[in-house]
């Protein structure tokens, strides 16, 4: 067998650093954090959602996040025994849940190619939160195998699903995710999901300028009345592979005028504290309230209007780092602990330790720097980290 690190166009360490040093204090008995949901970052943000990414593989190719230059048959993906285990990811959930989560969201890569996901989502799916409550549990799909999966999902107890989809042209879908990938069978996976009742369905999509804009209107028409939520996505600066450039994003603004254009759009409040979408319902036929039978869309404008400061998302990689920013550098290695001595409430104190410590808020930042700013350091990939 060849050695894949002879091959490798990108250094293995530049996509994914060494671990951050855990605080001091982590591991301390006399410094012990107390697990009672009133945790708070250095920026006085709560710890409310976890996502957790389960492989760092993926079947698509979409060129804004793994473009096949890089990820490629030679990308040395991580090996098996590098992955949390199912008991080691629920685990460490427990510990997060001391903490306040109340949401998880389960991620990739392509989370449906983690063999037996469903077992993960049984065991996730009998945590409850510490009001006593069952998990917001979902899942980021590109929705390529749904139409095997999404009974044995429900079954096992996730609540509901969303699927990324960036256009409904053929021809568009299969040159973004740039494996020929039919669009029908996408939208046969949603179908099948909505039948196996995995809603509210949300679909995200992820606009360039240049490349899918044309879709936005479409997709639009397509999805009013359907009882699903289409997300427009800015096109972020994430990773560092992307080869991201301002010019091909198409700021939020301008998404709501095309649609108000033909579909008039009406502003609705947030439904929680730190939603990473700006919500707007169709509105009615005087063009004034809110239909709710044609439902709603929503815009995530991570590059044009950061919404860092309640940021209340943490992220485990696929090897069990501990990401506090969709854009740092480095994580700290949880792993470490789980496969060593720590006790629970080890690692009860070592997470929240860390959560204290958190200043990240990347999105405002690179807004002060100025539009024109491209990525100036190795960030790590958004397959690894998930969404
Ligand atoms: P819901 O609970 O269903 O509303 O999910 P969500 O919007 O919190 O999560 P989702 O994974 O659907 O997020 C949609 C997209 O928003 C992701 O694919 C990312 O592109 C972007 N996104 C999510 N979280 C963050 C974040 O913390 N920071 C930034 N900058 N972008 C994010
Ligand atoms: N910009 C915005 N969203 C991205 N995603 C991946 N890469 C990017 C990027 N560069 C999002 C897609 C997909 C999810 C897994 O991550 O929306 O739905
Ligand atoms: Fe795969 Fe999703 Fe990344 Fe596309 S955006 S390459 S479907 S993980
Ligand atoms: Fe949160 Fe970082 Fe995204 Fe800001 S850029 S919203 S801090 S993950």
């Amino acid at each position: 067998m060849s050695d894949p690190h002879t091959h490798r166009v990108i250094p293995l360490q530049d996509l994914r650093p060494s671990a951050l040093t855990l605080p001091d204090a982590a591991l301390r008995d006399d410094l012990r954090i107390s697990a009672n949901g009133l945790l708070a970052d250095q920026r006085g943000r709560p710890l409310r959602d976890l996502r957790i990414s389960v492989t760092d593989r993926c079947n698509f190719r979409c060129n804004y996040c793994m473009p096949k230059e890089i990820f490629d048959k030679d990308y040395a993906y991580l090996p098996h025994s590098a992955l949390l285990s199912f008991e080691e990811i629920t685990r460490l959930t427990r510990q997060f849940i001391a903490h306040g989560v109340q949401k998880i969201r389960l991620t990739g890569g392509e989370p449906l190619l983690r063999k037996h996901l469903e077992r993960l989502v049984e065991q996730l799916a009998a945590l409850r939160t510490l009001d006593g409550k069952p998990l917001d549990l979902t899942l980021t799909t590109n929705g390529s195998l749904l139409t095997r999966k999404a009974q044995a999902l429900k079954d096992a107890g996730l609540q509901r699903i969303t699927v990324s989809l960036d256009a409904l042209d053929n021809a568009v879908f299969r040159r973004m995710n740039d494996v020929d990938f039919p669009v029908a069978d996408v939208l046969a996976g949603i179908e099948a999901a909505r039948a196996a009742g995995l809603g509210p369905i949300k679909i995200n999509m992820v606009v360039k300028r240049g490349t899918n804009e044309q879709q936005i209107l479409p997709m639009a028409r397509y999805f009013r009345g359907s009882g699903m939520v289409l997300r427009f996505i800015e096109y972020m600066d994430v990773g560092a592979t992307n080869g991201w450039r301002m010019d091909e994003v198409l700021p939020s603004a301008d998404v709501i005028r095309l649609l108000q254009s033909e579909l008039p759009l009406v502003a609705l409040e947030p439904t929680q504290p730190g939603e990473t979408a700006q919500r707007w319902g169709y509105a009615d036929a005087q063009g004034r309230r809110h239909d709710p039978s044609l439902g709603e869309i929503g815009v995530i404008s991570s590059v044009t209007q950061a919404f860092c400061s309640d940021c209340n998302r943490a992220r485990l990689s696929t090897e069990g780092q501990l990401y506090l920013c969709l854009f740092a550098e480095k994580g700290y290695d949880l792993r470490h602990l789980l496969r060593g001595e720590a006790s629970d409430a080890d690692l009860i104190n070592a997470i929240g330790h860390i959560w204290q410590g958190r200043r990240d808020n990347y999105s405002q930042q690179r807004q002060l720097m100025g539009p024109d700013t491209g990525p100036a350091v190795k960030r790590v990939e958004m397959s690894y980290i998930g969404g």
